[in-house]
């Protein structure tokens, strides 16, 4: 939903050729956020203006443009300090084109320049605002009213400093929006900040840093920051100091893989702070002073690996996430479950565990796949829990002001951990007083901060916009909190240890259907010319049909549709004729007889389903010239090996049809706004 990258080298020479192709690289790990256009700003070879460069389309175009515009031997000379800020874009206000696309500017001489991800919700009563003091817009975009609102305060407050403008802009402003900007008339400095957007700031030095933290600052001009301007606290702010560093390259990105390669020394900003960097400084404020805020931003070190975030030999990220399942599922399980002593430990949440169990209800919240998790494991936590389990889709969830009480427990999952519907929806149950669960993948996300305890459920950096892996490992997640629940319960030994059983078995099982790979891929040929495909099943395989489902559509553009087999006779056994493709999972557990009645309502109107069945289910295989088997496991733990072949058959079908699979069109792959 939009990625913004900025770069800052301070008494760092790097030639301006050098800081494009770090911002071009940065937008490349950013893509999946957006790719309806791009564009970067830079400092002109003699340092008085702002040069733009923008394109509608993916970073490849800017990539070109950047190529032909900038040839002259003047941009290969190195500078002591710079500053580039850049952006692709999923368009929100306005379509896709140039005009639309950021850096959006102040005034026709580039006098500030931003960069942004989010909305900007009241910017027609700001651009009114501005308009009656002679501002003109050039495009159709919120945020060109917030680099005209910055000039227009730039005028009317000379004495402001530059991050005291940006701060004042932000306070006229309501939405949710992360931003870097950038000024001629500030060389050298950038001010970015945060709300309800991700941002991060990436430090990299020549030397070891000496601080792990930097204060959070409050008050008017940053030149005149001392200690008693720092929130006071019981212990001694003194050893943090502002980050002042010789020689020092800095980084604002919308997420962790935009940095990694030059760093893994990160500041995860909050809402409402604004990081500021002058003369090679970094200093963070914040806009309003609250006493349970805490005192200094730590500076984390990212686990993550720059080979996590590579395709390395695979086509696509989304063909590499899939056949990385064996693996990641592994690190879902890695360190919480111990097969020899049937024991599970959640860290995350081990000390919340008593009051989970006193509690009235457990809601289980997202979007897309991370909804489809929850749908999939809900039969088993009902099971092992012996509670009542909702499972809520987060838009859905809020439209209908949904009753929550202090004594419900509210999961909230999300791969990103920064999806707006869903994040609202967490806030909404927060301030009801439910305790909060994140399930999320991303350390340090808005949903990750803002839960009570949570999973992370490790599966690694997830970069295919079509969810794959992290939809295993929310399954898995999900399935060790009922079994962790259940560990108490005499009655439901025997079911833990056949699911324990079965859950170590998982990864070689996993890696045995993704050799169905290229019978998959025979199977897409015949299918990826039709306009249509639907997916039946029900059970614990009804959560498979919908992330099937899914999975086709946003890849392929092909209409797909999720069916509950039960449902069938009620309406969407009109579909099925000879000619309409249908995929039925029909798989040896309790609801095996009813599977089979509904294929055989399938077959006598002249369809001729693709099957998923069990190995070796001669019976089962017999109803059909084409079948799919997959390894036997316990009923609850089907749905993953289920939905592999459904992820491998939609990625063949975009394949075969044109489709950019780790694009797919109108698409991005975290959702900021509502
Ligand atoms: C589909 C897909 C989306 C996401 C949804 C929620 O392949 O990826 O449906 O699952 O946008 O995103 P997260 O999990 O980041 O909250």
């Amino acid at each position: 939903m939009c990625g913004i990258f900025a770069y800052l080298n301070y008494l760092t020479p790097k030639s301006r050729l050098e800081v494009l192709d770090l911002l071009v690289t940065g937008l490349k790990r950013l893509e999946y956020r957006g790719y309806d256009s791009t564009g970067v700003a830079i400092d002109s070879p003699d340092s008085k203006n702002i040069v733009m460069v923008k394109r509608t389309g993916k970073v490849k175009v800017l990539e070109d443009a950047i190529q032909e515009h900038f040839t002259g031997g003047e941009y290969s000379e190195p500078v002591a300090t710079h500053i580039g800020i850049a952006h692709t874009r999923w368009a929100t206000h306005g379509e896709p084109c140039e005009r639309n696309s950021h850096p959006q500017r102040s005034d026709e001489g580039n006098g500030f320049v931003v960069v942004h991800n989010g909305i900007i919700t009241n910017y027609n009563d700001v651009k009114t605002f501005l308009r009656k003091r002679g501002y003109e817009f050039e495009s159709e975009t919120d945020t060109e009213v917030f680099a005209k609102l910055v000039h227009h305060l730039w005028k009317t407050h000379p004495t402001y400093s530059f991050r005291e403008l940006v701060e004042q802009a932000i306070l006229q402003l309501e939405g949710a929006f992360a931003v870097a900007v950038k000024s001629k008339h500030f060389p050298g400095e950038c001010v970015a900040a945060r709300r309800s957007s991700p941002l991060l700031v990436g430090i990299k030095t020549k030397t070891r840093l000496a601080t792990d933290h930097i204060p959070i600052l409050y008050g008017k001009d940053d030149k005149k920051q001392t200690s008693d301007q720092v929130l006071p606290r019981s212990d001694s702010t003194s050893e943090f100091m502002p980050l002042e560093e010789k020689e020092v390259e800095y980084f604002f990105a919308s997420d962790a893989s935009a940095v990694i390669e030059h760093t893994n020394r990160v500041i995860y900003l909050e809402d409402d702070d604004v990081a500021a960097v002058r003369d090679g400084t970094l200093s963070i404020h914040r806009l309003k002073k609250s006493l349970d805020d805490p005192h200094a931003r730590e500076i984390t070190t990212l686990k993550m690996e720059i080979q996590q975030i590579m395709k390395g030999n695979y086509d696509y990220f989304m063909q590499k996430e899939i056949f990385e399942q064996p693996d990641s599922v592994v690190n879902t399980m890695r360190g919480r479950v111990r097969f020899d002593g049937n024991a599970i430990v959640l860290g995350g949440i081990k000390d919340y565990i008593p009051e989970i169990k006193r509690c009235r209800r457990l809601m289980l919240i997202g979007c897309g796949t991370s909804y489809h998790s929850a749908v999939a494991t809900r039969q088993l936590l009902e099971e092992l829990t012996e509670l009542p389990v909702m499972v809520e889709l987060a838009s859905d969830f809020l439209d209908r002001n949904t009753p929550i009480f202090r004594d419900d427990v509210c999961f909230f999952i999300s791969q990103s951990g920064e999806t707006a519907d869903t994040l609202m929806a967490l806030r909404y149950c927060k301030q009801r007083g439910a305790l909060i669960v994140g399930i999320t993948n991303t350390v340090g996300s808005s949903i990750c901060r803002e839960s009570h305890c949570g999973v992370h459920i490790n599966a690694g950096p997830e970069i295919g916009v079509a969810s794959t892996k992290a939809y295993t490992s929310q399954f898995i997640s999900l399935v060790m909190f009922a079994l962790v629940m259940s560990e108490d319960r005499l009655s439901l030994q025997q079911r833990r240890l056949e699911i324990l059983q079965a859950l170590s078995n998982l990864a070689d099982q996993i890696r045995k259907v993704l050799k169905l790979d290229s019978k998959v891929q025979e199977l897409a040929k015949d299918l990826y010319q039709h306009k249509s495909l639907l997916i039946m099943g029900r059970g614990y395989n009804f959560a498979t049909c919908l992330e099937g489902a899914l999975k086709v559509k946003e890849l392929t553009y092909m209409h797909s549709e999720g069916i509950m087999a039960g449902e069938l006779k009620h309406g969407p056994l009109a579909l099925v004729d000879d000619s309409m493709p249908v995929l039925m999972i029909v798989l040896r557990d309790p609801v095996y007889v009813k599977c089979m009645n509904a294929l055989q309502q399938v077959t006598s109107r002249k369809g001729c389903p693709v099957i998923i069945c069990e190995e070796g289910d001669e019976e089962t295989k017999a109803f059909s010239s084409r079948s799919l088997e997959i390894p036997r496991t316990v009923d609850c733990l089907q749905g993953i090996l289920t939905v592999i072949p459904m992820q491998l058959l939609s990625y063949h079908i975009a394949v075969l049809r044109g489709c950019d699979v780790d694009c797919p069109r109108n698409l991005a792959k975290s959702v900021t706004v509502e």
